[in-house]
């Protein structure tokens, strides 16, 4: 059978055949999604396994090698297809929280077990949905005393065409708080996941679902159009370490027209396992403020002193302004001992259970009560991953003790130089997304759900969907935030908010920390403060999910514009559903949120330098209802380099019918609720 014979066989779905292509014996399985837009089809010749996809006609992944080699044993390639399994499946479950409550799986699977003389069995398993697919590998035949170490994972993704890639170079010392850089993909060298490409009308993202206890993938590009796995080894060369049986997180690819496809997208959560957590009331969504930008713009310090931060009276203040505004949760830190002298470097010294002498938890915990408002409990690390997990016990049930329900974890290191103490007593440097990090932070998160404590991890490694299983997995950090805005020399160009949606934010909530609105804070350069307008601080609730989002500023500059700050006080942080409605990568973006349990949604829209007018239809309300729109959107004169602050609010009766016309400033933004008036 030739080549002919070999497209009719994947033409055909389910055929095995066994043919010959010059000397190559060829199986071939192949697997269509629901709807029948894709299609991936496995291959097994004397060279190993490989995998295509396709979309209607088109070629998206070229023949692309499968598979892993392990330091010993057998690695010879696979030659011949076992068995082949194939199960449907199209169920709906709900998040507890979430960008959507109602999700639905809808998928085609198709399970090969590959063997071959020379080579360790394995199942490779393709799940494969109209808007992408993911695929793992399974190696069952491996005992619960045998120690695999995997050396290589072969792994690629073979692409056809011209791409522009949406990418940063992943090892960079700063980990994932990068910007994101538009380069043809032959400029790509190394990319962190979610890695986004765009290319004749199609939009791919490649990333993956389920890392446990595995290491995390990059993806270096090898040839002119080939990206292949990368993942971040452990110090001493080994890529990662198992016994068995395993399995392989999923790579995944998002397949869409639009980019909005790819945001709405639901395959990353879909492919990872239900929630181990039978009760999850103790989990708070919300919104929250704190002793937080007043450190990072210098005013006051994390360390002890004169301008220290964290002190019971400064932590009063917010919970006051936290009280008077519905806001429940206020996050304090530097309250404990650790920070004085080089705290990243001397992370092993912080301790967790002893707070500065002017830092009363205690007392605030009572005044917080009185008041309907918890702490939010804060632990940096400094990367010191084995002083962190010596004293967890002991941090968790300290903040279980005062009434906590989250606690936001940091790890400020430079990428690399994570130390673990290895058994002779020397120190091995790791990289923070390599399997040693993946562990520890499965750790923390699962002892702190036995606290009842949700975490929200700064510098973690990189989302894959976990919050599923692990829904005290409530948000965090992992790409360049706000704080940049406070002390980065450039700060964040406003381009930065219209990417992020379809690149970082694909992997997940993400703490951001939005709403600031003096966004200047004395400084006159541009690149010295926040690029963008007041209205585009307002739109980041709406535009970049996170369950829990912080209200960043300092209340005195909340205290000056009340008008705006409505908005945060009345923006939800769950949501019934999500849909983003137009966009531009790079231009701007434009996302609507249906609130969880009530009935109004929210529009949040976000332009680059740019200024623009965005027509909008309103289809997404509901039908017959009327709403009143409160639109928050750029005021006269408003731009982000010469009048920021410029904001106008204006209220419309609106209904399904009707479309809005929304006018961007130059770094503007627009932030809107539709509230749905009594019929
Ligand atoms: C970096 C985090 O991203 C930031 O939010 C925090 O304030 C500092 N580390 C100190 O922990
Ligand atoms: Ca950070």
């Amino acid at each position: 059978m030739g080549r002919l014979a070999a497209a009719q066989c994947r033409a055909l779905l389910a055929c095995l055949a066994a043919s010959a292509i010059g000397a190559r014996a060829v199986a071939t399985e192949c697997v269509e999604s629901p709807g029948r837009v894709l299609r991936a089809c496995v291959s097994v010749d004397a060279d190993g396994a490989y995998y295509e996809v396709f979309r209607g006609a088109r070629t998206v992944i070229a023949r692309s090698a499968l598979g892993i080699t392990f330091a010993t044993g057998s690695n010879g390639a696979v030659t011949r297809i076992e068995s082949a399994t194939r199960r449907a499946s199209d169920s709906e479950w709900q998040q507890p929280w979430g960008e959507q409550r109602v999700i639905r799986d809808s998928h085609a699977e198709l399970r090969l077990s590959l063997a071959g003389r020379e080579a360790r069995p394995f199942d490779v398993v393709f799940r494969v949905f109209d808007d992408g697919l993911g695929f793992r590998y399974e190696y069952k035949g491996i005992r619960p005393d045998e120690d695999v170490a995997i050396v290589d994972e072969r792994t690629e993704f073979s692409l056809v065409g011209d791409w522009d890639a949406w990418w940063y170079y992943a090892r960079q010392r700063e980990r994932d708080e990068y910007l994101y850089h538009r380069a043809p993909l032959w400029e790509v060298t190394v990319a962190e996941t979610p890695l986004t490409l765009q290319g004749d009308h199609l939009y791919l993202s490649f990333h993956e679902a389920a890392l446990v206890d595995y290491s995390s993938m990059n993806l270096r590009r090898i040839s002119e159009r080939t990206l292949k796995a990368d993942l971040m080894p452990w110090s001493d060369g080994v890529l990662a370490r198992r016994t068995g049986p395993f399995k392989t997180p999923w790579r995944t690819i998002l397949i869409s027209d639009t980019p909005m496809g790819l945001a709405d997208s639901r395959i990353e959560l879909n492919l990872n396992e239900p929630s181990v957590l039978s009760d999850v009331s103790w989990i708070e969504k919300g919104k929250f403020i704190g002793v937080w930008w007043a450190m990072h713009i210098g005013r006051w310090t994390w360390s002890s002193g004169p301008q220290h931060g964290a002190t019971t009276e400064h932590a009063k203040q917010y919970i006051d302004f936290a009280a008077e505004h519905g806001i429940h949760d206020v996050l304090v830190e530097g309250w404990n001992l650790g920070w004085d002298g080089d705290w990243i470097a001397n992370g092993k010294y912080f301790d967790f259970r002893k707070s500065y002498p002017d830092f009363d938890m205690d007392e605030l915990v009572r005044y917080g009560r009185e008041r309907s408002v918890r702490l939010i409990g804060h632990n940096e690390t400094g990367g010191a991953a084995e002083n962190y997990e010596r004293q967890l016990q002991a941090a968790l049930e300290l903040w279980e003790q005062h009434g906590v329900r989250t606690v936001k974890t940091g790890y400020v290191r430079p990428n690399g130089s994570i130390e673990r103490t290895l058994p002779d007593g020397s120190i091995a440097h790791e990289w923070f997304a390599g399997q040693y990090m993946v562990r520890h932070h499965q750790k923390v998160v699962e002892a702190a759900a036995a606290h009842h404590i949700a975490i929200d991890t700064h510098e973690p490694v990189k989302d894959t969907g976990l919050r599923r299983t692990w829904p005290n997995m409530i948000s965090r950090e992992g790409a360049r935030g706000q704080e940049y805005n406070a002390w980065a020399r450039p700060t964040s160009s406003p381009d930065h908010l219209t990417i992020l949606p379809f690149t970082r934010m694909l992997s997940g909530p993400m703490d951001f920390t939005p709403g600031i609105f003096d966004v200047t804070f004395g400084h006159a350069q541009i690149n010295e403060r926040v690029q963008s307008t007041i209205a585009t601080q307002l739109a980041e609730y709406v535009v970049l999910y996170s369950p829990i989002q912080m209200a960043a500023d300092l209340p005195e500059n909340y205290r000056a514009r009340p008008d705006a700050f409505r908005f945060i006080e009345d923006v939800p942080t769950d949501w019934e559903t999500s849909r983003t409605l137009d966009a531009v990568i790079g231009e701007y973006v434009v996302v609507a949120r249906l609130e969880r349990g009530g009935r109004d949604w929210y529009l949040g829209a976000i332009t680059n330098g740019t200024a623009r007018s965005l027509e909008v239809p309103l289809a997404f309300l509901q039908q017959g209802a009327r709403y009143e729109a409160q639109i928050y959107m750029d005021g006269p004169g408003a731009d982000y380099r010469t009048h920021p602050e410029s904001l106008a609010i204006e209220r419309r009766i609106v209904g399904r019918g009707d479309r809005l016309t929304l006018a961007l400033a130059p770094g503007g933004g627009q932030a809107i609720r539709f509230r749905r008036l009594a019929s």
